[in-house]
Parts: structure tokens; sequence; C-alpha cells
């Protein structure tokens, strides 16, 4: 062979190389800020599982783009939490914030994402604000709001005929608020919160509340409690000896991802939220069981929440073939999208917060058995939302 044709053999492969480069696009990193420790580990854990889980059935590909995973711990603390996004926005150039479990880090990553543009999309924390008074056309929440299953809870107990009901919760932004959403359509229904009682988070000293709750014997109590400080809860309620008297109702978190460690104890609770086990439904059956075989456990309500970050963001970036700075057509597509999530399909409102049936469930063994819808297509009011 002559020189003159190896030349040009190599230019001609040089060529084919950078073409392909060029058409490959980027991969798509994704910034997953999540606790990993603390009591709200296991959730974070579900959420990236979850959200693995739908990327792995697209070919490791959303939109096109290859994605790539950088991950933090953000230990459920809020003083860390501008300093651990600054990192992933700054440092690691993410093109996508996913996080977090934490209403009070969420609020700080919505702020930055609202400062700097990031797409943002919360896979779990409640806080109102994300979608209301904080919104923004970046920011969006595969989860619920605080105010949904407590809303949801105010009507059945209410329907229920209680008129007296004393509140236990974590002081912070997602126990306030579900307490508030609860009161709202409690009192609405005809009942008083005559009593509303907290700790700080995640202290689970529940002692001295209990006393206070058994001497003013209301006629329920509604609570709000999660992760590890949801199992003490529930374990010290009934070994106080109130379980039998008085009964007790949550949001959903209280008796989900927790089962095996509540045991008896949980047995018969009744709990609101937008997700139940066994649905039944050939989408939600299937999800099940590749979740149960890739990670050997059963999935809950954050590994429903993890994989449908993962469908959202899929089906904005589907829109803008893979291009995030095309804010707009994003949220648009979302708007008009029906996600056809494991919990049932839903719908994004204009404040970028899922629309949704919140069901009323019933713990029966190791399972969150459904009762029945509470609240049909329910919509966080987005107060304070202006978009
Ligand atoms: C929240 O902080 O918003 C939060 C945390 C854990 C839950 C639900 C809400 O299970």
């Amino acid at each position: 062979m002559t020189k003159i044709r190896l030349h040009l053999i190599a230019a001609a492969a040089v060529l084919c190389a950078s073409a392909a480069s060029a058409q490959a696009p980027a991969k798509l990193k994704v910034g997953l800020m999540l606790p990993y420790t603390g009591t709200y580990a296991s959730l974070g854990t579900a959420i990236e599982n979850g959200f693995k889980q739908y990327v792995a059935e697209q070919g490791g590909k959303l939109g096109g783009r290859e994605i790539e995973f950088v991950k933090v711990d953000d230990e459920s603390d809020p003083s860390k939490a501008t300093d651990n996004v600054n990192k992933l926005i700054k440092r690691d150039n993410v093109d996508v914030l996913i996080g977090s479990v934490h209403s009070g880090v969420a609020m700080a990553m919505a702020k930055v994402a609202k400062d700097t543009g990031t797409l943002l999309i919360v896979p779990n924390a409640g806080a109102d604000a994300v979608t209301g008074a904080m919104c923004a056309q970046n920011i969006f929440r595969s989860s619920f709001s605080n105010w949904q299953p407590g809303y949801a809870m105010g009507e059945v107990v209410a329907k229920k005929g209680h008129k007296k009901v004393v509140t236990i919760t974590w002081k912070y932004a997602a126990g306030d608020e579900s307490v508030r959403g609860f009161k709202e359509a409690f009192e609405k229904g005809g009942g008083k919160v005559v009593k509303e009682l907290s700790v700080p988070f995640p202290n689970v000293e529940f002692q001295a509340l209990l006393t206070e709750i058994a001497a003013t014997r209301p006629d329920a109590v509604y609570t709000f409690f999660a992760g590890g400080g949801a199992v003490k809860f529930v374990k010290d309620y009934a070994g106080a000896g109130l379980k039998k008297s008085i009964p007790l109702y949550g949001a959903g978190f209280l008796t989900d991802g927790t089962l095996e460690a509540q045991g008896l104890d949980a047995d018969g609770l009744l709990t609101t939220l937008h997700y139940a086990d066994a649905l039944g439904t050939p989408r939600d059956t299937s999800f099940r069981l590749a979740y149960a075989k890739a990670y050997k456990q059963q999935p809950d309500v954050y590994a429903v929440q993890g994989y449908d970050a993962a469908q959202m963001l899929g089906v904005g970036l589907a829109a803008v073939k893979g291009d995030t700075s095309k804010k707009a057509e994003f949220a648009d597509a979302l708007h008009k999208a029906k996600i056809d999530s494991p919990r049932g399909p839903f719908t994004i409102s204009r404040f970028n917060n899922p629309v949704q049936d919140i069901y009323l469930r019933q713990v029966t063994g190791k399972e969150n058995k459904l009762v029945g819808v509470a609240s049909k297509a329910l919509a966080d009011p987005g107060r304070g939302c202006r978009l």
C-alpha cells in the first residue's frame, strides 16, 4: 500500500470518528440529592431505586441522552442544603436536580433552582411552597404537596363523625402543613382540632406527649411521621395503650415502607396516600414485580415517586429532544401529559404538582390495603404561585 493511500485511510477514519461523536449527544448529568443517612435514609434509597428502574427500562437513556448520575447525601439537613445543591450545579455541572425527601432541604433546593434556572424534580418532599409561593417554570414535583394527604384525611375523619381531634407531628414544614391540610377539611366538616402537639425533627421522645393525649381524651388523633420516626411513633402509641382507646389516623407515610419494623402495632391503622399496596392494576403489578426482582424488596410510595420523577423527566426531554434549555416547551409537554404511574394515571397541574387520587388504606398484615378512593383527582390549590 502506498504512503498516500495510508494517509487517506487514516484521514477518513478520523473524519468518521468525529462525525460519530458529533452525532452522539452528551450524557445528561442527573444530580441525586437525597438522604442516605438518618431517619429518612431508606426513603432516599427507594427513590433512587425507582428512578434507576425507569431509566433501565428505557435502555439507560431519556430523550435520546444517556444518563449519568452524581449523588450527594443531604442528611435531611436544611442547614447544609444550599451548599450541597450549589456543589452539584457548579462543581459537578448537573443538567437536572432530583431531590429531596425533607421539605426544608427541598425548599433550599427550590430557591437555588429558581435563581439559576436549573431543572428540578422533587421526588418526595411535600413543602407546599415548592409548588406554591416558590413555584417556577423549571420546578416540578412527582410526589404530593403536604396539604394533599392531610386534606383527604380531614374529610374522612369528619365523615366518621369524630368531633374532637388532637394532632401530633414533627415541628417543621411537612408536619405543620400536613396538620394544616387536615384541619382545613376536618373543621369544614364540623370537627375541631383541640390541641396541636409537636416534637422537633428528628426527635422521637414521644412519652410526655402521649401522656398528654391520654389526659385530653380526644375522639381521635391525626399524625404525620415518616421513616424511622414513624416506626417509633406507631410502636410507642400502641405501647402506651392508646391504640385500643383512641383511633389513630395519619398521612400514609406513617405506615409506608415501615410495616416490617412496626409489626402488629400498625395492624388496622387507616391512612390516606396517593399509593396503596396491591392495587392490582396491570401497570402496578408489573412495576412491583420488576422492582422486587431488581432490589430484593417490595416497593413503597417512595419507589413509585422516584420512578415517576424519571418518567416525568423522560416526557419533558422527549418534547425538547434532550435540550434542557427549552424550559417553556419542557413545561408545556408535562402540562399536557398523563403520567402512566403505578399509582394510577395522574396529570400535572399548572403549578407543576400532581393532580391525583388519594386513597384510603388500611394496614392488614404487611400491606397497606386499598379501602377506597378518599379524594378523587385532588389538586393542590397552589396558594401563592404566580406562573
Ligand atoms: C417532607 O419533609 O416533606 C416529608 C418527609 C417524609 C415523608 C413525607 C414528607 O414521608
